[in-house]
């Protein structure tokens, strides 16, 4: 087992501990918080305002995207790291209003995603395709990654990866090893929000 294997959920889930998941959710206005979470939230909004904007500007971001991938490009095959809980305006929700056939794989290591995931994306999904699968693992785990990513992606098909508001909390050592992990792993060519900025999707 890899030492960034995630453990159990349970022993995880500490809801005194401020969790970037929850914290964002809380910038979002969502409703998947505790105290440590909005009290953290508010402490980071105090010193940088900002903060709350550009969340919602990077969401308003990820939807751009993923409507231009599945639209103009015709990607139907999406990796997206870093899930973050349930927001409107998710992958599965744009890609899947575009193209019904659109299959969704998104990972991360956080509990409480998870136990969001298995109730909302999996199976058939929030609309109601079944197209969407989870994999509950440390994005810098790429061989747990691209192996969970098999089960349900055509690796001889285009896969558009999305890392979304998620490389800053990597240590800046690991990213590289995550981009060329991912490049190499398929065996066709991948998009990255590195590229989608280079074909001119509206930044966020
Ligand atoms: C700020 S949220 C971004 C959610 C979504 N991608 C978006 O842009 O709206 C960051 C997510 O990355 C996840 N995350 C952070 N470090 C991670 C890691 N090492 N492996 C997997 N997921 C990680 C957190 O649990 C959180 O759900």
């Amino acid at each position: 087992m890899s030492d960034l294997q995630p453990a159990d959920p349970a022993p995880r889930f500490d809801p005194s501990i401020a969790h970037p998941a929850r914290v964002y959710s809380y910038w979002l206005g969502g409703k998947d918080h505790y105290p440590a979470d909005r009290r953290a939230a508010e402490e980071v909004i105090r010193s940088r305002p900002q903060v709350v904007a550009g969340a919602r500007a990077n969401r308003a971001f990820l939807a751009r995207v993923v409507r231009y991938l599945a639209a103009e490009c015709g990607i139907r095959q999406f990796l997206d790291l870093g899930t973050g809980l349930p927001a409107p305006g998710s992958t599965d929700e744009i890609a899947q209003a575009i193209a019904p056939d659109a299959r969704i794989v998104y990972a991360d290591n956080d509990p409480l995603v998870l136990i969001h995931a298995r109730a909302l994306l999996t199976g058939t999904g929030r609309t109601g395709h079944e197209r969407c699968d989870y994999i509950d693992a440390d994005v810098r785990d790429t061989a747990t990654i691209l192996s969970g990513a098999a089960r349900a992606l055509d690796f001889a098909q285009p896969i558009a990866v999305l890392m979304l508001a998620l490389l800053h909390f990597i240590p800046f050592s690991d990213r590289f090893k995550i981009n060329m992990s991912m490049t190499c792993g398929f065996t066709s060519w991948t998009c990255s929000r590195r590229e989608c900025r280079a074909a001119r999707v509206p930044a966020a």
